[in-house]
């Protein structure tokens, strides 16, 4: 797109980038997921890759065109996501979770096709790892950026949840409109402040919030 104007930035940076919806298999044919498209993380991980970063992507479940990055590798339930992402972690300079991750998995996977019976079924859910937070709790972690997708009360959450998982920043969103559009108005959160930006196309949005990270993390490298 705007590859002759995006200063390269990232060259030299690794950066690990998870896009998309996981799904959880209730049985072979049927599974949980959500609306995520993947479009706000692809759009990440293309103009990271203009900016002339390593770019290691780990994608669920998308409707987008994938961009051509450094290393791809699909992962479709939260455990398959946080296994990939442990997996590429070491040596990345910044861990962005963009993906949709399930919060539950279903505690048993039917090994054929759940046959209806009765009037209601129950089905009983465990909670997930959250990879963010896992991230962020290595010893010597990734400069983490989660994204926070809220139908509500949009900047409190999104506040609350970067102080709850230990992580420097934290994009906020509205879901209702983010999800699946071409477009987005976020609102960037970090230590120093909050920076709301307009809504726009998520490759501007993308190059926004890349540029913002390189100037956060070389003011405190230089
Ligand atoms: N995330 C993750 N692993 C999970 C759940 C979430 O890595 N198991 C990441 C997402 O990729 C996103 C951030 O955490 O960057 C926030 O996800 P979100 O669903 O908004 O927050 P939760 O902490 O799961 O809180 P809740 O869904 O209850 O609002
Ligand atoms: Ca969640």
């Amino acid at each position: 797109v705007q590859a002759h104007f995006t200063p390269k930035l990232l060259v030299g940076k690794k950066i690990l980038i998870t896009a998309g919806a996981t799904m959880e298999m209730l049985d072979p044919v049927r599974g949980i997921t959500n609306l995520s498209s993947g479009k706000m993380g692809f759009a990440l991980a293309k103009v990271a890759m203009h900016m002339g970063a390593e770019v290691t992507l780990v994608y669920g479940h998308t409707t987008a065109a994938q961009p051509l990055v450094t290393h791809a590798f699909h992962a479709s339930a939260a455990s398959e996501m946080h296994a990939t992402v442990m997996h590429h972690i070491a040596d990345q300079d910044i861990f962005i979770g963009v993906a949709a991750v399930a919060d539950y998995s279903p505690v048993l996977t039917a090994e054929q096709k759940i046959k209806k019976s009765e009037e209601t079924l129950t089905i009983q859910l465990k909670r997930n790892r959250d990879i963010l937070a896992e991230v962020a709790a290595l010893p010597d972690p990734p400069y983490c950026v989660g994204f926070a997708a809220e139908t509500e009360q949009v900047l409190e959450h999104a506040r609350h949840k970067r102080l709850a998982k230990r992580i420097p920043v934290i994009i906020a969103n509205k879901a209702n409109t983010a999800l699946g559009s071409d477009n987005n108005s976020v609102t960037i959160i970090d230590e120093t402040g909050e920076y709301p930006l307009s809504s726009a196309d998520k490759t501007s949005i993308a190059s926004k919030i890349l540029t913002h990270l390189y100037q956060h993390l070389s003011s405190f490298n230089n």
